[in-house]
């Protein structure tokens, strides 16, 4: 890379925040709920006796989970491959997005018991503190599963993990482009992550499209577009 790309993309964080800063745009202005309190993750783990291609080989979408509940080293592991930080210096990622913009959020829909040592409710996930916030206590799996079309293994899930899209992060730069392709482009990384994460973990997850969206905006207290529904579970029989 010549130095001229490199310091665009060291300068994009920064141009794409002071961008959304002069058209009035604040990201906390989606969050309909108020924090109600953190939770510190465990660092995430960054090596593992699972390789690559071995996840990339068994990966399958998982509809059918252990009624086992998860660890919060495992859901520490399942958002840092969502969006977690890998270069604090400029803030990139573990999946890429077009001009550093990162328009996604990541919330969790944890179920009662769903994972040990954490109340169920709806937390969101801050990439930069590697930190949950309760935004809603109480076990709402349920009632994604019926925004899901009543997917069974919504509600059978110890976790939903939820990705939203905040579009202008991207459109402003991009325009129409960042609606129709970069965004969703995005998300599919996310996707992808977690699927490969939870082979090494030996748990199961499968991507969900079909729902419907004012319901789970509703259900998360956002106003922001959701994009994916993610159930995970541990996997009946393992992966290995
Ligand atoms: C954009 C997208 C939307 C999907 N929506 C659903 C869904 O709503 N429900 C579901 O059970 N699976 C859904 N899937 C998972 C697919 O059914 C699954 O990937 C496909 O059957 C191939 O199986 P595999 O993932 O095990 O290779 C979706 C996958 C993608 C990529």
């Amino acid at each position: 890379m010549n130095r001229r790309t490199l310091l665009a993309y060291i300068l994009l964080p920064t141009v794409s925040a002071v961008g959304l800063a002069l058209i009035g745009f604040k990201p906390e202005d989606r969050r309909i709920s108020k924090p109600m309190g953190r939770v510190v993750l465990p660092p995430p783990r960054t090596d593992s006796e699972v390789s690559v291609e071995y996840a990339l080989r068994v990966r399958r979408s998982i509809r059918d989970y252990e009624d086992k509940p998860l660890t919060l080293q495992q859901v520490s592991q399942l958002v840092w491959a969502a969006q977690g930080i890998t270069d604090k210096r400029y803030g990139f990622r573990t999946a890429p997005s077009a001009g550093a913009t990162y328009p996604l959020e990541v919330y969790v829909v944890v179920k009662k018991g769903g994972v040990i040592d954490l109340e169920e409710g709806i937390y969101h996930y801050l990439y930069k503190e590697h930190v949950l916030e309760l935004l809603k206590s109480g076990d709402y799996s349920r009632e994604l599963m019926e925004a899901c079309l009543d997917q069974e293994w919504v509600g059978d899930a110890s976790i939903n993990i939820v990705i939203t899209a905040i579009y202008e992060r991207t459109t402003w730069r991009y325009g129409e482009r960042g609606r129709i392709r970069y965004v969703h482009m995005e998300v599919g990384h996310v996707g992808q992550n977690i699927y490969l994460q939870c082979v090494s973990l030996g748990l199961g997850c499968v991507v969900i499209g079909a729902f419907y969206d004012d319901s789970v905006k509703k259900i998360l207290g956002v106003d922001e577009e959701p994009l994916y529904v993610i159930p995970v579970g541990v996997k009946k029989g393992g992966w290995l």
